[in-house]
């Protein structure tokens, strides 16, 4: 918390071709702390003393841009601000008649795509194939195992918590659902809980659940390395990847991607999601902190657990 400031600052006049926009929805994601190292990434860190950028939905207050209108919502890549004058080039304009506005940050926005492209371009799941998902009832995660339940599949879920386990078997029907804190052996757990091996191993978590899982790795298995969320706030990396000579001797697949490298193809994965989510194939859960000094706390409640579905913060 001590290494966040708010600050008052001076919002500009609106010129051509720019709105003021007041903040309603912002996404809190677990990048953003990669973004407040230096290390070498694929996306450029923040700078010490500049506000936060992220995914934003925000109110169109005042506006000199010919497709936007006082009232309209919008979503962009913005700045951490309660108000802020911005380019309208680059806002997306949302329609609340299609989907609640929390959506285009979750299942219809950049979480959703990530488990559409990930589990499907990369997975591949087949009819009856077991897919293990790690960070199970995360943004990501809780799409994942509902797409890979559309397809056909078994799935197992791994999350840290009793609450988050009930709801991903009782209302999203995943087949067996581990929780990692209070297993004392994951490796029989996952071994029962995958009788006929992992073929499909989605990982949003790294260190030692993905060790363990990526073990019982089927021949011909695919893994796909979206995120590594227990390493994020490590001071040094584990040494020595384990798990080479598995994948060697199972002839398995790993592959690391980021959403982005699905750009071009964001309509198609939007229209699929949208589609499931208005026949009722797809479910969806919000987690909601209030208020513009919450972001903070919500960003360090990522870390330890506290969200079902997708982390926003309302004001
Ligand atoms: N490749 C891409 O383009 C892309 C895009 C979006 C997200 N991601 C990655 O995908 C992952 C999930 O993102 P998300 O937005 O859906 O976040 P999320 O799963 O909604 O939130 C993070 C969850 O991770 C779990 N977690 C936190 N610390 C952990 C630890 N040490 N070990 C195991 N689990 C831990 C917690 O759930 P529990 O209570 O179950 O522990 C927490 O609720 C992240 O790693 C993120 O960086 C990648």
């Amino acid at each position: 918390m001590d290494n966040f400031k708010i600050r008052l600052i001076e919002i500009p006049e609106v010129a051509d071709g720019e709105v003021r926009l007041a903040a309603h929805l912002f996404s809190v994601d677990p990048y953003m702390r990669g973004r407040m190292s230096d290390a070498k990434s694929y996306i450029a860190p923040y700078q010490l003393g500049e506000a936060i950028v992220g995914g934003l939905i925000a109110r169109v207050l005042e506006s000199k841009a010919k497709d936007l209108n006082v009232g309209d919502y919008v979503m962009g890549r913005l700045p951490w601000q309660e108000e802020m004058v911005v380019a309208a080039e680059g806002l997306q304009k949302l329609d609340e008649k299609i989907a609640p506005l929390s959506y285009y940050l979750g299942i219809l926005g950049m979480p959703g795509l990530t488990a559409y492209f990930g589990l499907l371009d990369i997975g591949k799941p087949q009819k009856g194939e077991t897919v293990v998902v790690s960070g199970a009832a995360g943004a990501v995660g809780m799409v994942v195992g509902q797409i890979a339940k559309i397809h056909g599949c078994r799935v197992v879920g791994i999350t840290g918590d009793d609450e988050k386990k009930d709801y991903l078997l009782n209302e999203l029907h995943f087949d067996a659902v581990i929780n990692y804190k209070t297993t004392v052996n994951l490796e029989k757990a996952i071994a029962l809980a995958c009788p006929s091996g992992v073929d499909i191993y989605f990982d949003n978590v790294g260190g030692e659940i993905s060790d363990t899982v990526i073990f019982q790795i089927s021949k011909g298995g695919r893994i796909i390395v979206c995120g590594q969320i227990s390493l994020y706030n490590a001071t040094s990396q584990p040494v020595g990847p384990r798990i080479l000579q598995t994948l060697l001797a199972r002839s398995a697949m790993m592959q690391g991607f980021t959403v982005n490298n699905y750009s071009a193809r964001f309509s198609e994965g939007l229209k699929a999601l949208s589609g499931w989510v208005s026949n009722g194939l797809l479910k969806y859960k919000i987690t909601s902190y209030k208020g513009f000094d919450s972001l903070p706390e919500a960003l360090m409640a990522l870390f330890e657990g506290k969200n079902l579905g997708k982390l926003i913060v309302e004001i």
